[in-house]
């Protein structure tokens, strides 16, 4: 089966062509590199031993797009390609709309003229907003988006719902991704952000290879055990592994599915700094900081549906990720540059 990974270059992409190709699929990546580098892709060649099909297009390009689907035979699409800085969203908000509903509805426009009619989404918790419970399941209802980066996430569930309805040759699964930190246990692939990090993880290894002096933490008045922010982190690879089984749920022909990838714990992020420390071995120096527009208390997932029609769960804990986001940067300090 041949799956096209859209964004397959970025952070999860990467990881999720290793899965893809370890698990015998063959992989055609469709990349902009916009937000990443080819080299990552080099990488995943070099841990897999298997080549890359790799396409630099952007799937605003029609043409392109039509070009690629006359030339492979493909029976899927992973739909990565997107932006996803939630606070340049809010300075940019024509060129988040543009980039990731306009991508979507050629990308998708171009499936259904080659008949090809499964999809797997890249969402996120952030279409929760402040979730009504906790922890948060899928029956959950969506919340106040509060930035354009998040409103393209729900507007592009309910798109995706609304054409599979319409025409149930559909299968659309939508993952909401909770938080993924940790990196290949390699070394050799990761997340590799543009400037100063906008998320916890990259910022904290920054600090920790001497790129940023330290950690300001938004917040610690919040309704939580140490008043600091508690999320769902989780393992990439355990985040990949996740399409490789929602790829296995499509070959059931499902129809519409939603299903949360998190770990159903929530860590604060003194807790992060903690369990960081203990396995670099590395002192990461924080102030406390006023908190974040937009920020909620507390987010983490009741990820059983995954585990049950799925037969998905993650497996590593947090000692992993930390171990991993550092092994990463550690051997990477400054990402994919040469
Ligand atoms: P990323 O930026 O590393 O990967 C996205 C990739 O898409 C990049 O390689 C970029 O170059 C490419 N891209 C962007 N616009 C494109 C276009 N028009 N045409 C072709 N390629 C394009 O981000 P990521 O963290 O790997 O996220 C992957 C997906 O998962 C995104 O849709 C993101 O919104 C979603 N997501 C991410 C998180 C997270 O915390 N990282 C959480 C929830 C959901
Ligand atoms: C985690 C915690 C911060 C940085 C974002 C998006 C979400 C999804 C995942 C894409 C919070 C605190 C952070 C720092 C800090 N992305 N923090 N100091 O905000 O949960 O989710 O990424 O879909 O849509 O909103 O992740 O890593 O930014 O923050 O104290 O320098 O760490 O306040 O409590 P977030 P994050």
């Amino acid at each position: 089966m041949t799956i096209l990974v859209t964004g397959g270059a970025g952070y999860i992409g990467s990881h999720t062509v290793v899965e893809l190709q370890q698990a015998g699929y063959d992989v055609v990546v469709v990349d902009n590199l916009s937000n990443s580098s080819e080299v990552s892709l080099q990488r995943v060649e070099k841990i897999t031993g298997k080549p890359v099909k790799f396409y630099k297009a952007d799937i605003l390009d029609r043409e392109a797009l039509e070009d690629i689907f006359a030339k492979e035979s493909i029976q899927c699409c992973i739909h990565f390609a997107g932006l996803k800085a939630v606070g340049e969203s809010v300075q940019k908000p024509w060129e988040y709309y543009y980039n990731n509903i306009s991508g979507t509805l050629i990308l998708l426009d171009v499936m259904r003229k080659h008949n090809v009619k499964n999809m797997i989404f890249s969402s996120s918790a952030t279409v929760y907003g402040n979730p009504a419970f906790i922890p948060i399941t899928e029956e959950c209802p969506k919340g106040e988006i509060t930035n354009p980066y998040g409103q393209t996430k729900g507007m592009l569930e309910q798109i995706l719902t609304d054409m599979q309805k319409a025409d149930p040759e559909w299968n659309v699964i939508l993952l909401r991704y909770f938080n993924p930190i940790g990196a290949h246990k390699s070394g050799m692939i990761g997340e590799n952000p543009n400037g100063v990090p906008n998320n916890l993880m990259p910022y904290i290894t920054q600090v920790a290879v001497g790129k940023l002096k330290e950690l300001g933490v938004f917040g610690n008045d919040y309704d939580t055990p140490d008043g600091t922010g508690v999320r769902d982190y989780i393992h990439v690879v355990d985040l990949a592994r996740g399409h490789v089984k929602a790829i296995k749920k499509i070959e059931e022909n499902p129809g519409l599915e939603i299903y949360n990838l998190g770990t159903g714990v929530g860590y604060s992020v003194l807790d992060i700094v903690k369990n960081f420390e203990e396995a670099s071995g590395v002192k990461i120096p924080y102030v406390i900081k006023p908190r974040r527009a937009g920020d909620i208390a507390t987010c983490y997932s009741d990820a059983s549906k995954a585990k049950r029609e799925l037969g998905w769960e993650a497996e590593y804990g947090i000692k992993e990720m930390c171990e991993d986001s550092w092994r990463w940067q550690k051997q990477n300090p400054n990402g994919y540059a040469e």
